[in-house]
């Protein structure tokens, strides 16, 4: 079938994307709906025919099979040997396995985290000093960091009456100096969270926070401290009180790890009723995902369109540009779940793939308009856009969301459609121009278009439509990687650098250098 497939490629590189249309059933095929949200699949470079040859392709693949593996806890993580159950974070009334053991025990804890959080939040869980916590400093990386701190930024009403949430993730210390900049030490709440409570990063902050709290509080600060670790042991080894620690299993992979006790810093700021929305639409994106046909399954027609878009079609990037201010760490957020998930040159049978998953980057819309549209319109590298739109601007100022809506639309039409050689003449002629300067100017005026794009609709920046909507991509990553046979829940490729860097340290503090190449080595004289 893949042979089918490139055939089918060929065809598609040079073909008209808006032709598609004339079907006249394409956006009954290629628009999905999700409650209130939106998918409109309808600008891929995708025909209908080349959609049916994917599902067969994906029904020869057993992508059903695969995906019921997640759900029943089997350790499709196979290089780590786990089982890989984010899914059961959200829905705690299903009797979940891993690995064909007993999987509960999380809710145990995700109660007693909720509760404790709870407290935080109006105030009953106090500091030293007695008085209620007015801040959060979260201390994280990578999945520890990225996934509450780009929610929060979504989330937190602009009115919001919790304590504030500053998080601290870069080890380069001014990330530590503005994180605590203007929150006071003596009602701040310090949560440090790492899976495997090993990272450097996070240890060097951590110890940086203690001693600017210490310095305000004295040596007895347990009160001001929250540890979140598969590793509660190495928890407890800081001098944490147990009942401070909130542990989460080994199947919960960091970059999927939101939904567990590394989300509670949001639960402290946000209430409750925020952090069970935003598991409710994760949850509910978990149970299309699991139990809708192909045709109309959301995650598995973004999957199939983006292994179509990089395998065939040959594209190697994908932008995401949420017209939001307040998604504007989506990208980044997705750039992680993606590139560590997918970003990978051996398949699980350990033969090297040549195309693994696309390289993902963006910002907001309408910023990025104005900073890359030009190479995503003009440019001969063409780069898929996903646009996410939201319909509702939810602030007094709403008024102003038409405009962005209006923007929105027209780069995913102005993409598709594009502005012929002919076109731009002619408007050149109305506007009185010369011929001399038609024949000059006009070629950089084109726009060739028939750049795929989607566009996911949300009524609102609510919490349950941003659950949702990471869920989706968090099943989007993994249906990808099943068609790329891949392993997307490992990420070895980290390890290389964090093993050179603190031997680099030392080299930096003892000026010596014998194993580093030519390069390094005159680097490590001119830093040190
Ligand atoms: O270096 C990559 C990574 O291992 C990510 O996968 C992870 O999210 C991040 O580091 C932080 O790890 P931890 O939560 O164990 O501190």
């Amino acid at each position: 079938m893949k042979n089918e497939l490139e055939q089918m490629a060929t065809i598609a590189k040079t073909r008209k994307i808006e032709e598609l249309f004339k079907t006249g059933t394409r956006l009954d095929k290629l628009c999905l709906q999700f409650g209130e949200c939106f998918f409109d699949f309808s600008k891929s470079q995708m025909s209908e025919d080349e959609l049916v040859t994917l599902i067969a392709y994906a029904k020869e693949k057993n992508l059903g099979d695969k995906i019921k593996a997640m759900f029943s806890g089997d350790a499709i993580n196979t290089t780590e040997n786990r089982a890989v159950l984010h899914v059961a974070l959200r829905n705690h009334s299903r009797n979940w396995h891993a690995k064909g053991e007993d999987a509960n025990e999380y809710k145990e804890v995700m109660k007693r985290a909720s509760e404790f959080a709870q407290k935080v939040f109006d105030g009953s869980v106090k500091a030293k000093n007695g008085k209620p916590f007015s801040a959060i400093l979260h201390i994280g990386i990578g999945g520890s960091d990225l996934g509450p701190r780009m929610v929060y930024e979504a989330l937190r009403p602009i009115d919001a009456t919790g304590p504030i949430l500053r998080f601290c993730a870069n080890v380069e210390p001014t990330e530590f100096a503005q994180a605590v900049a203007g929150i006071d030490p003596e009602t701040t709440l310090i949560v440090c969270v790492s899976k495997t409570f090993t990272t450097i990063e996070t240890l060097t902050n951590f110890a940086l926070a203690r001693d600017w709290l210490q310095a305000a509080i004295g040596t007895d600060d347990k009160e001001h401290l929250v540890a979140i670790s598969s590793a509660p042991d190495k928890a407890m080894k800081y001098g944490i009180k147990e009942d401070r620690i909130f542990g989460f299993d080994e199947w919960v992979g960091g970059r999927y790890s939101v939904w567990s006790t590394v989300g509670l810093s949001l639960e402290m700021s946000l209430g409750s009723e925020i952090a069970k929305a935003f598991l409710d639409g994760a949850k509910a994106m978990d149970e299309h995902f699991e139990t809708t046909d192909i045709g109309q399954n959301i995650p598995l027609l973004g999957g199939l369109i983006g292994y179509w878009n990089h395998t065939y079609l040959g594209y190697t990037t994908r932008a995401i540009i949420p017209y939001a201010a307040r998604l504007k760490l989506l990208p980044q957020f997705l750039q992680q779940l993606d590139m560590e998930s997918n970003g990978k040159g051996i398949d699980k049978n350990n033969n090297p793939i040549a195309i693994s998953g696309p390289v993902v980057w963006g910002a907001e819309g309408t910023n990025a308009q104005h900073a890359f549209f030009q190479h995503l319109h003009q440019s001969p590298q063409i780069t898929p856009v996903e646009f996410i739109i939201i319909k509702d601007g939810g602030t007094k100022y709403a008024a102003s969301n038409q405009l962005t809506l209006a923007n929105a639309l027209a780069q995913s039409e102005a993409l598709m459609r594009g502005k012929s050689l002919e076109m731009v003449k002619e408007d050149m002629r109305k506007a009185g121009k010369s011929d001399e300067e038609i024949e000059k100017i006009a070629p950089h005026r084109v726009f060739t278009g028939n750049r795929p794009n989607i566009c996911v609709v949300l009524p609102k920046l609510g919490a349950y439509e941003i659950g949702a909507l990471i869920a989706f991509y968090e099943h989007r990553t993994l249906v990808e990687g099943l068609l790329w046979d891949i392993n997307s829940f490992d990420q070895w490729g980290v390890e290389l650098g964090k093993v050179i860097a603190l031997e680099i340290n030392e080299d930096l503090t003892n000026g010596a250098c014998e194993k580093r190449d030519p390069s390094t080595a005159n680097l490590i004289k001119i830093l040190s």
